[in-house]
């Protein structure tokens, strides 16, 4: 395989898809790979690290795309900045295809393949090739630091001279991958924790890492372990969205929650669709004025009712923090991650030669594939963009095996 890394031109965003130890294991591999000059230099890698790996340095970035091959990057180029794409390339990507399908549409068009990170299926084989695990992972922990920096309080509780300094309360909203890594870092500081997922399963890890786990009454009538008849989970592990009546009980019962909260980190998603409404003006407006909300959904509209992306607002002397590049403050350990996850899944693309083969009958691959031959062939991204996927349509993988709790961040500094 000959394997071009794109440099990132996307603003804050300081990643690198593959790191000078990822290019090392490819070479290895016996494949090229040959970088955009620069690409690593955000992240604290110069060209000569990657010359020292092997890998070939290109004298700009047409001259990267120029031969066919693998095309990776960490966020979906802009295809106007690559000229000269066609059947011959294969993008392995952070694609946004359910988001923003429009640009994937004039991707295919270019008749390059694309394979999209977030499509990466949720199943234990797959685990070592989840870039948005692994990129959640960063972000939770980033998203503490913040929180931490900015608070007006400190985090442990102090027992001082001066007298008792009570310990900061942080709540979590979604304790899904970032959720738990940020429960695990915020406990580590020493606040005091508690968190809320709508999936049932997500309660037992939140105790595991120390913090208390928030039980919503969202009906009168409901008893502490009632169950609901309805899952709130789909078949692939992920939430679904609630209706607009359930959505409203929650933000009943969330209030006095996130009214006594010092630091309220949001991290609820839906794939593909508007990020839930957990946090309304008026819940804002409940908190005590110095409190912070940072919503790690302030790309897909937010968590939080005032949230503005990439902006900070304060409401009712609450500030509203909506960072949409996170994992780019730790960049240097988000690449490594990123970069590990990409050599495992280019590694499963290979065949015994080390050509890439598309198999569409494999259940990994056939997740991921978005676009082969000038269509895009992945259902969901079809309806996205309001049309039938091309023929031949995407293998239906087997009904998927169940997906595995993502891994409970370890050195979790849990206590019981
Ligand atoms: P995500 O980033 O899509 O969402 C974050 C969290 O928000 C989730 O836990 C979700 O349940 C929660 N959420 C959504 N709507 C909410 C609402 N209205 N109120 C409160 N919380 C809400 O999810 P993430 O972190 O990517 O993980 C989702 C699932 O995937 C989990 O079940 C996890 O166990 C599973 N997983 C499986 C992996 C595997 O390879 N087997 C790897 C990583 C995660």
């Amino acid at each position: 395989m000959r394997i071009a890394v794109l440099a990132e031109h996307t603003a804050g965003e300081r990643r690198v898809a593959l790191t000078p130890d990822a290019a090392t294991k490819l070479v290895g591999d016996g494949h090229t790979v040959e970088l955009e000059p620069g690409a690593g230099l955000a992240t604290g890698f110069d060209d000569d690290a990657y010359r020292a790996a092997g890998a070939e340095i290109a004298t700009d970035r047409a001259a990267a795309i120029a031969t066919d091959g693998v095309l990776v990057s960490v966020t979906r180029p802009d295809v106007a900045t690559l000229p000269g794409l066609g059947a011959g390339h294969t993008f392995l990507t952070l694609l946004d295809p359910l988001w923003q399908p429009g640009p994937v549409a004039e991707l295919a068009a270019t008749g390059a393949t694309a394979l999209s990170l977030e499509l990466v299926p949720r199943i234990t084989r797959a685990q070592s090739m989840d870039v948005l695990s692994s990129m959640a992972t960063v972000a939770g922990y980033q998203a503490v630091l913040v929180g931490a920096a900015r608070s007006p309080r400190m985090f442990p509780l102090l027992m001082t001279a001066a007298g008792t300094v009570p310990a900061a309360r942080v709540l979590i909203l979604g304790a899904g991958v970032a959720g738990l890594q940020a429960i695990a870092t915020a406990r580590r500081l020493g606040a005091v924790v508690e968190a809320f997922d709508i999936r049932p399963a997500a309660a037992e890890q939140i105790r595991s890492l120390g913090a208390k786990s928030v039980v919503l009454r969202l009906d009168p009538a409901d008893s502490e372990d009632s169950e609901d008849p309805e899952s709130p989970e789909d078949s692939g592990g992920y939430a679904k969205a609630q209706d607009d009546d359930v959505q409203a009980r929650q933000q009943a019962a969330l209030t006095p929650h996130v009214a006594a909260g010092d630091l309220i980190i949001t991290t609820a998603a839906i794939p593909g669709v508007r990020s839930p409404l957990l946090v309304t003006a008026a819940m804002v407006e409940a908190m005590r004025p110095g409190s912070l909300i940072i919503d790690m959904a302030a790309e897909r509209g937010g968590n939080c009712e005032v949230t503005v992306a990439d902006q900070e607002i304060v409401h009712a002397g609450v500030t509203v923090l909506g960072p949409t590049h996170l994992e780019s403050g730790a960049a240097r350990s988000a690449s490594l991650m990123f970069a590990s996850n990409l050599v495992t899944l280019l590694r499963h693309l290979a065949d015994d030669d080390g050509a890439l083969v598309i198999d569409r009958d494999d259940e990994i691959t056939a997740a991921m594939l978005v676009a082969v031959d000038g269509g895009i062939v992945n259902d969901r991204v079809a309806a996205a963009l309001g049309s039938p996927a091309a023929a031949p349509a995407t293998p239906t993988p087997d009904p998927p095996s169940a997906p595995s709790a993502p891994s409970a961040p370890a050195d979790s500094g849990a206590s019981s």
